[in-house]
């Protein structure tokens, strides 16, 4: 028997991106002070901030961050086979989910990458990032059930897969995959900054050159 796995899906993980964290964190609380109201997207409690857009970032401390995401984003787009193309980020915004704090099911609908860089974690028992497969192919639940029916649940079968955030890492994921934030538990603040990134054909300007 051969056992082919079909249409896998990429979540792009880097460890130890390296960021002053310390500045990082000081500029995330400046910048709620100034708009404690924040926006409410998909956040359940916590603050979430308004977008930073990607000329803004050139002059204010999330340059370091955006520039350490474009750059993995382009691996991570080279191994999708992306040809000829050029990215560019489209939104930034900061996250602070305290105790209580979660991020129900969405996607980020517009971009091609989409993901997370874990600026600052409590000690314990801070919300997983939950990616959430298909609906059509949670039938096989319907079909066959749950629990003992399964010996293992693993990347063949499994209809949720949890990433356990850690200090310092970036996750990158295709913006379409649905995904959500467990609630925190723990005292302290879950720091996160997401993004949006888009692609476009380096060949735009040929195919259309009045633009
Ligand atoms: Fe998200």
């Amino acid at each position: 028997m051969k056992t082919e796995l079909i249409f896998p899906t990429p979540v792009w993980k880097f460890d130890n991106v390296g960021i002053d964290r310390e500045s990082l964190t000081d500029f995330v609380y400046y910048v709620r002070k100034e708009d404690p109201e924040g926006r409410k997207q998909s956040n359940s409690g916590g603050w979430q901030s308004q977008d930073f857009i990607d000329s803004v970032m050139d002059n204010n401390p999330l340059k370091s961050i955006r520039d350490a995401i474009m750059e993995r984003a382009y691996a991570a787009a080279d191994e999708f086979g992306f040809n000829d193309y050029s990215l560019k980020m489209i939104n930034m915004w900061i996250n602070i989910n305290g105790k209580g704090a979660s991020n129900h099911l969405h996607t980020h609908p517009g971009g091609v990458l989409s993901g997370v860089y874990y600026l600052k974690l409590p000690d314990c028992c801070f919300g997983n990032l939950s990616f959430i497969r298909d609906l059509n192919y949670s039938q096989m639940k319907e079909y066959w059930g749950d629990g003992d029916n399964v010996h293992r649940w693993e990347h063949m079968n499994e209809t949720e897969h949890d990433v356990f955030p850690e200090e310092d890492q970036l996750v990158i994921f295709p913006a379409w995959l649905q995904h959500a934030v467990g609630t925190s538990a723990g005292e302290g603040d879950r720091i996160s900054i997401s993004f949006n990134i888009t692609a476009f054909s380096n060949h735009y300007h040929e195919i259309y050159p009045s633009r």
